[in-house]
């Protein structure tokens, strides 16, 4: 098999090694005479497995000890509602930062369990720039804070967080494990594993531990966090595939050296696409604003729309594959997530300055 780059926005590329040690295993898991995935969710193999992810999630992101770490099902689309209806109280309200298409979503499902004030909304902008990060301050009284930390579809990117007095809650399904982040700020952090940190089938859930008094009273067990805080994430059967996959992905991470070596090569990719949108006299255009594009989804145009079709194909015959812009927005969008190799970011740049240097 020839991989193909995998430039898509999610689910999306994984190590190659985590995908060859997930298939080996697959049938028997370390001489048990069967497979993890057959295997109780209570037996010391999975605990074992379980434990080891939540320890890496804690090490790598170096989480102080006043932060649960939690393994949830329902995708970031279900933070979407757990997380007002956990923490907006009624007759209460909750700040909300509208940074583009995730960010609505969440304002919309918030506003069916509170008021929501929306302290900043990027449509004058086109949903292309950020406020400056000490601008944001909360209102009086408001519960939380919420931003989204990487719009995946606008490719827009905080660069830098606010430091709010109400908790920071932030969507960071696309750029979790990306770069480091000051914990300290962040009430609670949620992420689709499909993107940094593995399949999809898990939730990431990093919350501070003093929320948890606050919840409200009248929410099912499941969907409390405290549920999953006092029981480990274990109260019912967990998504074992997807937490086994992302031990396996955060392991990788630390042999990568860990967040500053990921770090560093986020931003070399990042440059190196970047770059060749730049150095081509306008062929290409990327809309969103210097100063918040994103190192995770990097958007772009041809000012030619008729050679789209031409671009794409020649990607594809490239081995590039997931190249072509969400279909809310068109045009391209290359996914540079943490397992995207510097190799397919600079086939990426490359065959962008041979296309326009034809056709231009
Ligand atoms: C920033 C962001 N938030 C939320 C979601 C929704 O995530 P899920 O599909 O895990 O519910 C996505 C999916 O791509 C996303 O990129």
């Amino acid at each position: 098999m020839k991989r193909a780059h995998n430039f898509y926005a999610g689910p999306s590329t994984l190590p190659l090694s985590v995908l060859k040690e997930l298939q080996g295993e697959m049938v028997e898991y370390h001489n048990l005479g069967l497979s993890l995935l057959e295997t109780s969710h209570r037996s010391p193999e999975y605990d074992e497995v379980h434990h080891g992810a939540m320890h890496l999630v804690k090490e790598l992101l170096s989480l102080p000890d006043n932060y649960k770490v939690l393994f949830l099902q329902g995708g970031a689309t279900m933070q979407f509602s757990m997380v007002p209806m956990n923490f907006l109280a009624e007759g209460s309200h909750a700040d909300y930062l509208n940074s583009g298409a995730w960010a609505k979503k969440a304002i919309a499902d918030a506003r069916l369990y509170g008021s929501v004030e929306v302290t900043f909304d990027g449509k004058e902008k086109g949903y292309m720039s950020l406020p400056e990060p000490r601008s944001v301050v909360s209102t009086p009284g408001a519960q939380y804070v919420h931003i989204t930390s990487n719009e995946t579809i606008g490719g827009v990117q905080w660069k830098d967080f606010p430091a709010t007095e109400a908790p920071l809650v932030a969507d960071m399904s696309s750029d979790i494990l990306s770069r480091p982040i000051p914990i300290e700020r962040f009430g609670l952090i949620y992420a689709g594993a499909q993107k940094n940190l593995g399949p999809s089938g898990v939730t990431l859930v990093i919350v501070r531990e003093d929320l948890l008094t606050k919840e409200q009273g009248k929410v099912g067990a499941y969907l409390k966090y405290s549920t999953h805080a006092e029981s480990d994430s274990l109260y019912n059967t967990p998504p074992v595939f997807g937490i086994y996959a992302l031990g396996k992905v955060l392991s990788w991470v630390k042999a990568q050296g860990g967040l500053p070596a990921v770090t560093a090569n986020n931003r070399t990719k990042a440059d190196l696409v970047y770059r060749a949108i730049e150095s081509t006299d306008g062929f290409y255009h990327c809309p969103v604003d210097p100063s918040f594009r994103s190192d995770m989804n990097i958007v772009f145009t041809l000012r030619k729309g008729d050679l789209d079709k031409s671009f794409l194909d020649g990607s594809e015959e490239r081995g590039m594959l997931g190249l072509k812009g969400h279909r809310s927005v068109g045009g391209f969008r290359a996914s540079l997530y943490n397992a995207m190799p510097i190799e397919g970011a600079k086939a990426l740049a490359d065959y962008m300055v041979e296309f326009a240097q034809k056709n231009g």
